[in-house]
């Protein structure tokens, strides 16, 4: 079982990036801690940041062939990008989107995510540990899906 997974813009600068919001994890320190966590349960996670839009839709473009979900969190994207939205729901794979703010609880023109409508399902509010809890919520849907629908 291998996971993608996939950040946005400015999450590279977790840590420093207005923690009283995001907290002090760096993004390398949350992609460690997940990582090992999904070491234990024998999945293998890649992970990818990119600022730039094309990036992000590049590589989940290409993601079909490598690996078995996406765990995304778009950030800024999650709010104006059709592009990234349609290139999740392009890319045939069970995804999950992550935040690590509440975004209800912050600005207005957060509230709307063009992304969610083509996840699974969404975890937001709890920090770096909703990669965690993405990761578990992932597995459990592809699990469900293979005895659902066995190849
Ligand atoms: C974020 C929430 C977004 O609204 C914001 O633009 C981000 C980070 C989060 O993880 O809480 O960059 O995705």
């Amino acid at each position: 079982m291998k996971i993608l997974v996939v950040n946005g813009p400015n999450l590279k600068r977790l840590g420093t990036r207005e923690p009283a919001i995001y907290g002090f994890d760096t993004l390398p320190e949350i992609m460690r801690k997940m990582s090992a966590y999904a070491a234990e349960k024998g999945v293998v996670v890649e992970t990818f940041q990119s600022d730039v839009e094309g990036e992000l839709v590049a590589v989940l473009g290409k993601a079909f062939a490598s690996y078995d979900g996406i765990i995304i969190n778009p950030a800024a994207y999650t709010h104006t990008s059709v592009a990234v939205r349609d290139a999740i729901s392009a890319c045939g794979l069970p995804a999950i989107e992550v935040h690590l703010s509440n975004t209800h609880k912050r600005e207005p023109f957060r509230l709307e995510s063009l992304t969610v409508s083509v996840c699974v399902g969404q975890v937001m509010g709890f920090g770096g540990y909703g990669y965690i809890l993405a990761l578990d919520g992932l597995l459990r849907h592809i699990e469900t899906m293979k005895k659902e629908s066995p190849r």
